[in-house]
């Protein structure tokens, strides 16, 4: 048996990933992305003190620990190299312990250009990063590659070719200013080290390692729901951030993944627009946004805030074939009298709610699940219940040590 773990949010992100990666990284060799970029936002707390992090896999605060973005990611190099610098003047070293492949797609000037003036008719409520228009010219097979940064001769004249054709969409269509090919050509130059430093074939990196038994997290970015085929289209992201994401973008066939953690909040939140039938407009929302402060960390968007959706879980557990659940932000409900559970829709698709009990007490200083209030415990049972899925992992606060182990 495989000793590897895919760890998945199963909402609209923001469930707590990088927490929990980074406190299961401790016992682990490795930590590897495979699909996104830097549309994703990961807030750490480690001895009272945040990282965030957008493209560098959450193990990196551990110094033994490897850290992989996979094939299928979609990299800034601009942004890479901010995350890198900053992480390093903070103390974090990369050298020998951090590997970029070669195959995945780059994010250039002009893709964000593109995202940020066509999301304003649009209207998805994109994190404007470029993700978007990167990804199409992955599938389009015209992206410019990691790779690519090998060879400038065999470069040039497709990224001269690709920049025009994105220019022409700029002004044509969208009647704004072009980019100046300089512009990309001076960006790419200037990140010409993180080539020549981190450029690896990882795949065959990961096939060594598997091969080796060592034992590697596989951690998802955004969220299920937020799915290219499986979340609620077109209000997603452009890749595929459910199970099936992972060996597509490392090159890792499923018979070695141990198994799969599917984390969820105790509630549910969506940053952007598009459908979210357990939306709340009252008190609660307003409650459940300042308790769990939730403000995108990436765009700085005000997170939308509902009641825990258990009816559409239900699907995105099958989907991803979650083996456990980790529950997280459970102290976030501390305060409530009474907490709602969507366990059905009718026939208009409006959520039909299930009612139980609130603790309406601190729990964030909790180390064990026999500890938790009666009516917490009922609450995670119930959940477990209906998901037909342990609850593994239940988070109370943002640290490393406000997590509670059960099984
Ligand atoms: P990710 O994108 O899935 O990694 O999640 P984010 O980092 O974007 O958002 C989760 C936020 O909740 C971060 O600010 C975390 O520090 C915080 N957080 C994580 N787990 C818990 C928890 O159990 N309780 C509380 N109160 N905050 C948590
Ligand atoms: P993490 O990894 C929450 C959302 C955006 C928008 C939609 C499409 O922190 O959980 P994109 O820029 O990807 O084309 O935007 O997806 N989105 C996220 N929401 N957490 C994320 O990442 C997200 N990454 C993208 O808000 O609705
Ligand atoms: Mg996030």
């Amino acid at each position: 048996m495989t000793v590897n773990t895919l760890i998945l949010g199963l909402q609209w992100g923001d469930e707590g990933k990088g927490k929990i990666v980074d406190a299961l990284a401790e016992t682990s060799e490795a930590v590897c992305r495979f699909q996104g970029g830097h549309n994703a936002g990961h807030t750490l707390k480690v001895d009272g003190e945040q990282k965030v992090l957008h493209l560098v896999p959450s193990g990196i605060l551990h110094p033994s620990v490897h850290c992989v973005l996979g094939n299928g990611l979609v990299i800034s190099l601009p942004a890479l190299e901010k995350e890198i610098v900053e992480l390093e003047q903070s103390g974090i070293n990369f050298d020998g312990r951090f590997y970029v492949s070669g195959d995945c797609s780059l994010i250039l000037p002009t893709h964000i250009a593109i995202d940020q003036v066509r999301d304003k008719s649009e209207g998805i409520g994109t994190t404007g990063r470029g993700i978007g228009p990167a990804y199409e010219d992955k599938v389009a097979r015209r992206a410019i590659r990691f790779g690519d940064l090998q060879d400038w001769q065999a470069l040039q004249p497709r990224l001269e070719k690709l920049i025009a054709y994105h220019n022409k969409v700029l002004v044509h269509l969208y009647d704004v200013d072009p980019v100046p090919l300089e512009t990309v050509i001076d960006e790419l130059r200037a990140h010409q080290h993180l080539f020549q430093k981190f450029h690896c074939a990882t795949q065959t990196l990961l096939r060594g390692w598997v091969k080796e038994n060592k034992k590697i997290i596989f951690e998802g970015a955004q969220g299920s729901m937020l799915d290219i085929d499986h979340g609620t289209y077109p209000y997603v992201t452009s890749s595929s951030t459910t199970a099936g994401g992972l060996s597509t973008g490392l090159g890792v066939g499923p018979k070695h993944i141990g198994s799969i953690l599917g984390i969820t909040k105790a509630y549910t939140t969506r940053v952007g627009e598009g459908p979210f039938a357990t939306e709340l407009f009252d008190e609660n929302a307003a409650q459940l946004a300042k308790i769990g402060h939730e403000v995108g960390a990436t765009t700085g968007r005000p997170r939308r805030c509902g009641w825990l959706d258990l009816k559409a879980l239900e699907t995105i557990v099958f989907i991803n074939s979650v083996t456990s659940l980790c529950l997280t932000k459970l102290d976030v409900l501390d305060g409530f009298k009474e907490i709602k559970v969507c366990t059905d829709y009718d026939d208009d698709g409006s959520p039909i709610y299930t009612t139980l009990p609130g603790w309406e007490q601190d729990i964030s200083g909790i180390k064990e699940f026999d500890a938790l209030p009666k009516s917490a415990q009922d609450y995670i049972l119930f959940i477990e219940d209906f998901l037909e899925s342990s609850i593994d992992i239940v988070s109370v606060g943002p640290s490393r040590d406000q997590t509670i182990y059960r099984n």
